[in-house]
């Protein structure tokens, strides 16, 4: 059988399980490849260090060039994170005349645009599928099965450790901050989990995905988007109260004005799929004019489904077929975008507003009257009778559909009340 020799960079928690299948599973990869794929190399910083997997003696290494000298190794798995020395040695691999495959989606997010003109220049291949949800196979399902549609929605739950903290909240009533570090002990996190809680990771996703099922330029940083890292315990409860779950949601959806995108924290309908989505799971709703409405559901993050959907991607380079895909996609080439980001506040929907109010005679009204005031009209009102005769309670409001600006020009006002204490919290709902 022909060999295909491969090198992992980065034997961390990715890392290990991608080492792991290609030691312990030779013969089924090697099966689907139709060729050996041999690890020569794992190149990790400190050889001392203990490794989730055990390799064969010569394979560990601290030098890099043990990978850029040697000429038989084809593919690398480029498994580090962040973006330096990410791009630095993802460039170095693709000019030694390596195809690379990566989980890095902010490397991605951030750099694609260069990362990607060399590797075309080089007539060399970049596949990504872990890049984004893990364990699901959407990038090859959006780039490549739904390449007969045009694609009209994408509403995903793209960050396992977000979900994994709001589930727990949800669950067991714990505050986010107690479940942080159990999803970093479990390997959901990235090394800096604030960027899993405050919307980036899930920013960079989406524009990862915008880019390839809409041709949209966006840089994630021009993502509107929150986290749950400012979501009080109190708005899960409401959220519960009636009947909703809260995810973080990712939305790209074609809108009159261009491309609507955001991230942030959303009351999702009980018995909606998407809010049925528990633990580190991710899933994405795509509707596409042609196929209609797909759901894709899976491990979002964790060791053995990122390194799932890697090792696909080590077979398809090792067999040719990333190549292809990489060329016909043109991603991050100079063509000029399909579509432009909308403006954020035409988008559309309705919200959850959350005020803590002085219990005086008139103090609705002005609350009322500064929503009305934006012609946005109120669905329901929510107020609980204190037990303790406390002076400020929590008002929580469901309006009916309006716009993003209208909604945050009537919170504006509100916080700018003298019956207000502190600042109104206002999430998205999706019924
Ligand atoms: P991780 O556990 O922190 O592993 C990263 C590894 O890279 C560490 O072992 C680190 O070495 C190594 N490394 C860093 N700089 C290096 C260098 N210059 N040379 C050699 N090795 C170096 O991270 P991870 O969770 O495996 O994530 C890796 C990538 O996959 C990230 O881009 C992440 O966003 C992405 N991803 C992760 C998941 C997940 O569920 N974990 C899912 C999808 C995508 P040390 O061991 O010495 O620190
Ligand atoms: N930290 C990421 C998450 C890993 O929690 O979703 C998968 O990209």
């Amino acid at each position: 059988m022909e060999k295909t020799k491969v090198a992992i960079i980065g034997l961390g928690t990715v890392g290990s399980g991608v080492a792991r299948l290609l030691l312990d599973f030779g013969d089924r990869t090697g099966r689907h490849a139709g060729r050996v794929l041999w690890l020569e190399k794992a190149v990790v910083r400190d050889l001392s260090k203990p490794r989730d997997c055990d390799l064969p003696k010569g394979v560990l290494t601290e030098e890099l060039d043990d990978v850029i000298d040697d000429h038989e190794i084809e593919v690398v798995a480029q498994l580090i994170g962040g973006l330096e020395p990410a791009r630095s040695i993802m460039l170095r691999l693709l000019e030694s005349g390596k195809d690379v495959v990566t989980a890095n989606k902010a490397l991605l997010a951030e750099h694609g645009p260069e990362i990607f003109d060399r590797a075309r220049e080089l007539g060399r291949s970049v596949a990504f599928e872990a890049s984004v949800a893990g364990g699901i196979p959407i990038i090859a399902n959006i780039g490549q099965c739904l390449s007969a549609n045009q694609i009209e929605s994408l509403h995903g739950i793209l960050n396992g450790t977000s979900n994994f903290i709001l589930s727990k909240m949800h669950e067991e009533g714990s505050a986010y901050q107690e479940v942080v570090a159990e999803a970093q002990r479990l390997g959901y996190a990235e090394a800096d989990p604030a960027m899993d809680v405050d919307g980036t990771d899930a920013a960079q996703k989406l524009a990862i995905l915008a880019h390839l099922a809409f041709g949209a330029r966006v840089h994630w940083d021009e993502i509107p988007r929150s986290g749950i890292d400012t979501l009080d315990i109190a708005d899960v409860r409401y959220a519960q109260e009636m009947g909703y779950k809260i995810k973080l949601l990712a939305v790209a959806q074609l809108v009159d004005d261009g491309l609507e995108l955001h991230v942030s924290p959303t009351l999702v309908r009980n018995g909606r799929p998407l809010a049925e989505v528990g633990g580190p799971y991710n899933a994405i709703r795509v509707v596409g004019d042609a196929v209609g409405e797909l759901m894709f559901y899976g491990p979002g993050a964790g060791q053995m489904p990122t390194a799932s959907a890697v090792v696909a991607d080590i077979i398809d380079t090792a067999v040719g077929r990333t190549k292809i895909t990489f060329s016909t996609l043109e991603l991050w080439s100079n063509q000029s975008a399909r579509v432009n980001p909308a403006e954020y506040a035409n988008a559309r929907g309705r919200f959850y507003i959350r005020v803590n109010v002085e219990d005086h005679p008139g103090v609705l009204s002005q609350i009322t009257s500064a929503l009305g005031g934006e012609q946005i009209s109120i669905s329901s009102v929510l107020q609980h009778e204190t037990e303790t005769g406390e002076d400020v309670v929590p008002l929580v409001i469901m309006t009916h559909e309006t716009t993003e600006g209208a909604a945050e020009k009537a919170c504006q006002q509100i916080n700018a009340l003298d019956c207000v204490r502190g600042e109104a919290v206002r999430l998205w709902v999706r019924d």
